[in-house]
């Protein structure tokens, strides 16, 4: 059956992982002309009206606009390497959604734009079950006429877009520094659990007062951030001194319950070493200058 599509928009999705699925059978549900390749086949089982390349080079010559979305950027790297000519990306345009190290999108821009092919580094940071949301963040950096020209088409995927910078390594050092947010915000959390249960209170609740504070919070945490771009520590809501002691109650009530100590210890540490360097009168945020090394 010849196979038909409203749009004609072509686009080819390289990598059918959890990621990778959700954005082909998008892109499918929008009508565009999906090109799909997985390194093993029968991942776009189920996919609807969707043509199957059977190399990476047949998805890339199939549309002007290819999205990368794998495991690593090592093995982008070498799924470049192998393809049987890399200047089919000439007047293309790869989007690589592939999580990774600044460095090495630095390494894949200079590839595709020495063939004269466009490079845009993305970091999608939402789940597979959020893609397509209005309030799904992609991160954005790399050639400006391209993402311009394909904006659009990247709504398909999330509402929520940035373009960062036009050096492609901004999306992946971004990505890095929220998550290293979140992962740190995630830790605290399962310790919060923990004492919670502990104390045999309901984890339900635990959930539903951090849902109620985050907002103002965050707005903190903004504020906070702001303080460290201006170099400006004086202290205006709470000194680092109080938050020492906060500390040192949050480090005590850990070894009473005798859990794994490293969390409560460090942070109780780092902000007592920010106090010894005569900062407890200033600012939390002050302890940024605490973690940075002098070479
Ligand atoms: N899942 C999330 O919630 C999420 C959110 C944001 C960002 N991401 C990022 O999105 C990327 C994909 O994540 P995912 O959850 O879709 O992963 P996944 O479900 O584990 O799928 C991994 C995909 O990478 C392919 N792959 C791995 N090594 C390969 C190689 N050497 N050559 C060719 N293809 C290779 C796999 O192909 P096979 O089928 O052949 O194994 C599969 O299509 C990652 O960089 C991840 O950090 C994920």
């Amino acid at each position: 059956m010849k196979t038909t599509f409203k749009n004609n928009k072509r686009i080819s999705v390289l990598g059918l992982g959890q990621m990778g699925r959700r954005i082909a059978q998008l892109y499918v549900e929008a009508e565009y002309q999906v090109t799909a390749w997985n390194r093993t086949p029968g991942k776009v089982d189920g996919l609807g009206n969707i043509r199957l390349a059977e190399t990476a080079a047949q998805a890339i010559l199939a549309s002007p606009l290819i999205i990368l979305i794998i495991s690593n950027n090592k093995s982008v790297l070498e799924i470049l390497a192998d393809l049987p000519d890399i200047q089919i990306f000439k007047n293309k345009t790869l989007i690589n959604f592939t999580t990774g190290s600044p460095g090495e999108a630095e390494s894949i821009e200079k590839i595709i734009s020495d063939v004269h092919g466009a490079y845009i580094h993305g970091a999608i940071q939402a789940s597979p079950d959020q893609l397509g949301l209005k309030s799904a963040t992609i991160l954005s950096s790399g050639n400006k006429e391209a993402f311009e020209k394909y904006v659009n088409d990247l709504a398909i995927i999330g509402g929520n877009i940035r373009q960062l910078s036009e050096q492609a390594a901004a999306s992946s050092a971004m990505d890095t520094a929220t998550s290293t947010w979140i992962y740190g915000s995630f830790l605290g959390l399962i310790y919060g659990a923990e004492l919670s249960r502990h104390y045999g209170l309901s984890l339900k609740d635990y959930g539903t007062i951090i849902g109620e504070i985050a907002p103002e919070f965050i707005d903190y945490f903004k504020y906070e951030v702001e303080l460290i771009e201006r170099g400006d520590f004086r202290a205006t809501q709470s000194t680092l001194s109080n938050h020492l002691a906060a500390t040192q109650r949050l480090a005590d009530s850990f070894k009473a319950i005798n859990v794994e100590q490293t969390f409560p210890t460090l942070i109780n540490n780092l902000l007592k070493k920010a106090e010894q360097n005569g900062l407890g009168d200033e600012e939390l945020a002050a302890l940024s200058k605490i973690i940075v090394k002098h070479s």
